[in-house]
C-alpha cells in the first residue's frame, strides 16, 4: 500500500515564493481510514489533522485505536486535539503525553488557544518534552504571533471562522505567514475550516505551509465539467481516427 512517506514526493507542484523554495502541502482533515486510504492513493497529501468534532461523526469506533490504525497508514504528521478542556494545566499536559507516547515522531497535539493564555503556557511545557504541538481554532495574526512565539511546532487558522468573524480571511493568511517568517521560526502554518474548492485555490495563493482539507472537499477538486467534456471531444474525435486508420 501507498504510505505518505512515498507519496511525499509527488506533492504541489506548488513552488511558492518563501525563501527556501517550500512548497504548500495538503494535510487531509479526517479520522476516517476508509477516505485516508483512499486519498492516499492520488500521492497528493502528506499529514493528516482531526479534532471532536470530526471524530464525532466516526460512530461505533475506538478513539485510541482508530488513531493507531491513521498512525499505521500515514507517514507523516497526524494531528489529535486535547479533550480535557476544563482540566488543570497538569491534566493536559498528561493527556498530550500519552497521546504522544502513542507515536512521538508522528502525534502531534492540537491545543486550544484558550482566551486566558493557558493554551500558551500548555505550549511552551509541551515544547520543552520534546511534545510536538498545533496550536489550534486561531482567528487572528496576534493570535498566531504568541502561539509561534511559545514554540508551537504547527499553528492552524480556521480560515472560514476568521470569514464568518467579519475579517480578511486571505490577508490573515498571507499576514500569518510573514510573521512566522520575520520571526524567524520553524513553525508550520497550517490552515483549516475549508469549507469548498474554492477556498484552497484562495488560501495557495497566500502561501501557507499546509492547507488541510476535508474528503468532501477534495473529492470535488478534480472535476470540473469543461475537463469532462474535452475528454469526452477527444474520445470521439479518437473514435473518428480509429474508423478510417489504415490496417497493417
Ligand atoms: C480544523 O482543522 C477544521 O478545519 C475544523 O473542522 C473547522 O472547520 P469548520 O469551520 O468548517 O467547522
Amino acid at each position: 500500500m501507498q504510505t505518505l512517506s512515498n507519496s511525499y514526493q509527488f506533492i504541489g507542484g506548488c513552488q511558492n515564493n518563501r525563501e527556501g523554495g517550500k512548497r504548500t502541502k495538503i494535510f487531509l482533515d479526517t479520522a476516517s481510514s476508509k477516505e485516508i486510504k483512499e486519498i492516499l492513493q492520488w500521492g497528493v497529501i502528506s499529514g493528516v489533522t482531526t479534532n471532536q468534532k470530526i471524530f464525532s461523526v466516526e460512530k461505533g469506533c475506538n478513539f485510541k485505536d482508530r488513531v493507531l490504525e491513521i498512525l499505521s497508514l500515514v507517514d507523516g504528521p497526524v494531528s489529535i486535539e486535547l479533550t480535557n478542556t476544563s482540566g488543570s494545566d497538569e491534566d493536559l499536559v498528561d493527556e498530550a503525553s500519552k497521546y504522544s507516547r502513542w507515536d512521538p515522531k508522528k502525534i502531534v497535539i492540537k491545543v486550544p488557544m484558550f482566551g486566558d493564555g493557558r493554551g500558551l503556557r500548555i505550549v511552551n511545557r509541551l515544547k520543552k518534552k520534546g511534545i510536538k504541538t498545533n496550536m489550534t481554532c486561531l482567528i487572528t495574526p496576534n493570535q498566531l504571533f504568541l502561539a509561534v512565539l511559545a514554540g508551537a511546532t504547527y499553528v492552524s487558522i480556521f480560515f472560514n471562522r476568521v470569514r464568518d468573524a467579519g475579517l480578511d480571511a486571505v490577508k490573515t493568511v498571507r499576514d500569518s505567514t510573514r510573521i512566522i517568517s520575520d520571526c524567524g521560526s520553524s513553525a508550520e502554518l497550517i490552515v483549516g475550516s475549508i469549507r469548498k474548492p474554492d477556498d484552497v485555490y484562495e488560501i495557495a495563493t497566500a502561501s501557507p505551509h499546509v492547507i488541510t482539507i476535508p474528503y468532501k472537499i477534495l473529492m470535488q477538486m478534480p472535476f470540473h465539467q469543461k475537463t469532462e467534456d474535452t475528454i469526452k471531444e477527444f474520445d470521439q474525435a479518437w473514435q473518428e481516427f480509429k474508423k478510417c486508420e489504415v490496417q497493417k
